[in-house]
């Protein structure tokens, strides 16, 4: 039975429009058109989005618009930036964009105008980070801090992490910035062995402040703390706390003055303008911070107000939709062609899949087509040395995304123009490759050639910006937040919520006491799972 989607006539012109497309050439569709790589583009906030490379046609992408128009795709973007309850399996409105409001904005959920509570917020994280950058702030011993430690998993830990590496030309060279996120003590002991516990500072970062591997690192943060220091008294100095949950923060024995909140309108994945951002903040200051802001909400406000042809979210969102549903590709690419941007992919990887990761529609109905496509990727070149490979001339489609700036924050030689010239080399190679009569005209012999043909056709976005900065660095993460929102508002299926990470918790802690019993416990799983677990038990040490 075909689903409201499938059945929707913008759905179905889309379905025979891809007939014709899907036969056509890139090389074919701009020798006809030579103004199409001026024509399909857009720029906003500091960025310019090349469409031109990819599988399109202007009437691609007006059956696109016309498919997120009757999708309502502007009455649901109205609803999550009015604070409408959008996350319905959650019964929560999605309000991230309100992180990053004006002072002067009003934004009310539930009869309150949270926009007070997230500048009070904001105050409160600049007033600390300056005491702790500035040596005001002072550990147990009365030495200032010198280390600061986030302790925190998924997005409390991604957002910060990728933006400590995109951001770090812009921090505060004297402080060194530490990520603990895994449960497996690696991560731990890795990171504190050649720290003073005297001058380290842990952010413990938490959105439930019940998250196991964030608890756990947490208390042997603690441990490791006090046994150095010699007094429990020292963890008001050394610890503080980024969550929603104040009452589960003052039983680990943080003072709640030093936690700095947020609430359950941030998604863990949106959330890296909200206080779990503290370590962004102390690394880069206030006023970059709120330059950071800036860009996500020029952005936010693009999106709400730009046309969707126009409009860079929409037409990335609608861009996504178009591979995974119509020509099934199953991944799409981020290549950043700059080594700030390193965790950038990372980054993506639990936005868009943790967002867009699921297989009902929003009333609980199985999907019949294609959602959330794998995000993956790895800063250039090191990629064209690696994976390239298979994108060229591999049996995959996989659309790209090449990230990159017009300007270095290192200039060097001449290694950026040679970083650049890769830059545009690749999608060029992709988008036209290289037929088998080129490679024969070149002397090639007859039975080399098919292995040196590169059949091309293959899509790509280029977005380029005149430089990495605080505020471009905020429009492209909501240029990606939005174009998440916009797949996920087409596909019909709650970008916001995370079921999907349950089922593993539970097992896992159903398991764990099984480990470390001293007799051997029943076991009650199935045969694989059982003498898996028996293994372990016999040669654990
Ligand atoms: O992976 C599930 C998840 O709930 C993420 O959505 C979230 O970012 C992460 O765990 C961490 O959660 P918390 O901030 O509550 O520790």
């Amino acid at each position: 039975m075909a689903s409201p989607l499938t059945a929707r006539p913008e759905w179905q012109a889309l379905t025979e429009h891809y007939q014709t497309i899907s036969t056509r050439h890139l090389r074919e569709l701009f020798a006809t058109d030579p103004q199409r790589g001026e024509r399909l583009t857009a720029e906003a906030v500091g960025l310019f989005l090349d469409y031109s490379k990819h599988r399109v046609t202007d009437e691609t992408i007006r059956l696109l618009v016309a498919l997120a128009e009757s999708c309502g795709l502007a009455e649901r973007i109205a609803a999550m930036f009015q604070g409408e309850k959008i996350n319905v399996t959650e019964g929560r409105a999605v309000l991230h964009t309100a992180l990053r409001a004006p002072r002067s904005a009003q934004i009310v959920v539930g009869g309150h105008d949270v926009v007070p509570d997230v500048h009070a917020v904001l105050d409160q994280m600049a007033d600390f980070s300056q005491r702790v950058r500035f040596g005001a702030w002072r550990g147990h011993t009365g030495q200032p801090i010198r280390t600061v430690v986030n302790i925190g998993i998924g997005g409390s830990d991604l957002g910060p992490v990728m933006a400590y590496q995109a951001l770090r030309h812009y921090s505060q060279r004297n402080l060194t910035f530490r990520f603990i996120s895994n449960i497996d003590a690696t991560d731990f002991v890795e990171n504190v062995r050649d720290l003073d516990p005297a001058t380290t500072l842990f952010i413990v970062a938490s959105k439930t402040f019940t998250t196991l591997e964030t608890m756990t690192n947490a208390h042997s943060a603690r441990t490791w703390l006090i046994a150095a220091l010699g007094d429990a008294a020292a963890v008001s100095k050394h610890f503080v706390a980024v969550s929603t949950n104040a009452e589960a923060v003052a039983a680990f024995g943080i003072d709640t003055a030093n936690m700095f909140g947020f609430w359950d309108w941030v998604g863990g994945r949106y959330s890296m303008t909200s206080a779990i951002g503290l370590s962004t903040m102390l690394a880069l200051g206030p006023d970059n911070f709120h330059a950071l802001l800036g860009g996500f909400r020029a952005m936010d406000e693009h999106f709400r107000t730009a046309p969707f042809a126009q409009n860079l979210p929409v037409l990335m969102g609608l861009l996504n939709v178009w591979y995974s549903s119509f020509f099934g590709a199953e991944t799409v690419a981020v290549l950043p062609y700059d080594q700030y941007l390193s965790r950038f992919p990372a980054y993506l990887q639990q936005l868009t899949m943790e967002s867009n990761g699921k297989r009902v529609t929003l009333d609980g109905q199985p999907v019949n087509y294609q959602t959330g496509a794998i995000f993956w990727g790895e800063p250039g070149t090191n990629g064209q040395h690696s994976f390239y490979q298979l994108i060229h001339q591999g049996t995959k489609l996989i659309p790209c995304d090449f990230i990159g700036f017009c300007q270095s924050l290192n200039p060097l030689g001449s290694h950026h123009d040679l970083l650049m010239a890769n830059f545009f080399a690749q999608s060029e190679a992709m988008a036209f490759g290289k037929t088998a009569a080129e490679v024969a005209a070149q002397g090639t012999p007859d039975w080399l050639v098919p292995h040196r043909t590169f059949p091309g056709n293959l899509p790509s976005s280029t977005i380029l910006a005149d430089r990495l900065t605080p505020a471009v660095l905020g429009a492209l993460v909501a240029l990606y937040e939005h174009s998440v929102f916009t797949q996920g508002v087409i596909w019909d299926i709650g970008s916001f919520d995370q079921w999907g990470v349950e089922l593993g918790k539970v097992l896992a802690g159903r398991i764990a006491p099984e480990l470390n019993a001293e007799a051997d416990p029943e076991l009650n799983h199935d045969s694989s799972t059982n003498a898996l677990i028996r293994r372990y038990r016999a040669c654990r040490a």
